[in-house]
């Protein structure tokens, strides 16, 4: 088990209701002036923003909106919400909606002390400061990316199709409401992408080199089989509310750091290469009309099979413990199999399992069900090396002809 650094700092706000006591839990905790930033329009819909203003103005927090954040949210409303945010002179960026919505109010948060374009904190060319910068609350209204507890927000830039991840301490949310309620308006498909996004936050830390390490490897199976027991009982009933629940505190748990510790190859660092969410960023970078969940429901089953047997003992365990699969011995059940056929039958019948789950719920088997063709690999393939280099990855290193090669797999 590998040293590790546990930070998990954010209060949660977790149960029914827990929406009218935004205002509340934000005055006590000394907060004036909210900048509330929400995405479409799901939030004016469900009432849920009206809930949320209501208890800011009953607690006598003064609150500035910031609506319109798409899916994949794009750096144009950042900047637009750090200009907002200086000029009203706002102390908190509370996000009312998903990851979208909270990656962009941390991005927001860290770009208010910046004097440059934000976008530098995205590719490097700066790095945030405390001082100055906003703090972040989060509504959550879909489990999905764990924005809500995570050190992390993803950004797109559309001009130049990247779509960077920029991790610090200083945009970690201080107070998450997590009121399962607000979900039972979430349609299938994203209630459908989040649990897949969930169960890839667990495996990408699950299948790296590092390990075995019992406490953390039985949690993160753990919260495997929850969620593939919960996700189709809220689908079947969207108004389950355990179910709703359940779905909800796993997302967090799948993302705060909890389900890796001791397989991190540095302390302070991640577990894991993150492999499949490097391949994955890269369709949602092109077409935002990708869901990241979506697209990993498709990459992440085609990089496992690329990549499993150099670590056969990683697929061996997480099939035994989360699909009770087991290689069959050749000797006591009588079939003719040699040891390593035994064990690539176990692993893929492993893989083929965990696709047929994210099916069973609605997700694509293909890239070509995404709308992604082979013509448009190789332009994934430039803003792949942009990102991740010329190689990348932990369970083994990635190439871009390796990445090239899953693509093309899933396709
Ligand atoms: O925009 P509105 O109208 O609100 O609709 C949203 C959006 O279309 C809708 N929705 C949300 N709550 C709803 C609802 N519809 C009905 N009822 C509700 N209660 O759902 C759609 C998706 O929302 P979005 O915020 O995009 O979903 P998600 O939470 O999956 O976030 C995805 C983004 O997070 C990034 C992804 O790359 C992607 O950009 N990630 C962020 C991470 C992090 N910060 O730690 C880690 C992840 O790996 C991920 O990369
Ligand atoms: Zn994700």
């Amino acid at each position: 088990m590998n040293d590790f650094t546990f930070f998990s700092p954010t209060r949660f706000v977790f149960g029914r209701g827990v929406t009218d006591r935004v205002g509340d839990e934000l005055a006590s905790a000394g907060y004036a002036h909210a900048l509330v930033v929400y995405g479409q329009g799901s939030v004016v819909r469900t009432g849920t923003l009206g809930r949320v203003l209501a208890s800011l103005d009953a607690a006598g927090i003064a609150h500035t909106e910031l609506a319109g954040v798409r899916p994949n949210p794009e750096v144009g409303l950042v900047r637009e919400g750090v200009t907002l945010a200086r000029e009203c002179g706002a102390d908190l960026v509370l996000g009312v909606g998903g990851g979208s919505v909270i990656d962009t109010a941390k991005a927001i948060a860290l770009g208010v002390p910046y004097e440059g374009d934000v976008w530098d904190l995205f590719v490097g060319a700066a790095s945030p400061v405390a001082e100055g910068k906003l703090d972040v609350a989060s509504v959550l209204t879909i489990p999905a990316a764990g924005s809500e507890a995570s050190a992390s927000a993803v950004i797109t830039n559309d001009a130049c199709q990247l779509k960077r991840g920029l991790s610090s301490e200083l945009h970690r949310p201080v107070i998450a409401f997590m009121d399962p309620e607000l979900t039972f308006t979430l349609p299938p498909y994203q209630t459908a992408a989040g649990v897949t996004d969930m169960i890839a936050h667990v495996m990408e830390r699950y299948f790296s080199s590092v390990g075995p390490v019992p406490v953390t490897d039985n949690i993160a199976c753990a919260l495997v089989r929850a969620l593939m027991q919960e996700a189709p009982r809220a689908l079947a009933d969207p108004e389950d509310y355990d179910a709703r629940a359940n779905v909800m505190w796993a997302g967090t748990l799948a993302h705060n750091d909890l389900a890796g510790l001791g397989r991190n190859a540095s302390p302070a660092g991640r577990a894991g290469g993150w492999e499949s969410h490097a391949l994955e960023h890269e369709l949602s970078a092109h077409d935002a009309s990708i869901t990241h969940g979506a697209g990993l429901a498709v990459i992440f089953p085609a990089w496992l099979r690329y990549v499993w047997a150099d670590r056969p003992e990683r697929i061996l365990s997480f099939g035994r413990d989360v699909f009770g699969i087991e290689p069959v011995d050749a000797e006591a059940d009588g079939v003719d199999v040699t040891p390593e056929e035994a064990v690539r039958d176990a692993a893929e019948a492993t893989i083929d399992a965990l696709q047929d789950f994210f099916v069973s719920m609605g997700m694509p088997r293909t890239l070509g069900e995404l709308g992604v063709t082979a013509e448009q690999i190789p332009a994934l393939l430039a803003t792949l090396e942009q990102n991740k280099g010329a190689e990348f990855g932990d369970l083994r290193r990635i190439t871009l002809d390796d990445a090239r090669a899953i693509y093309e797999s899933a396709l």
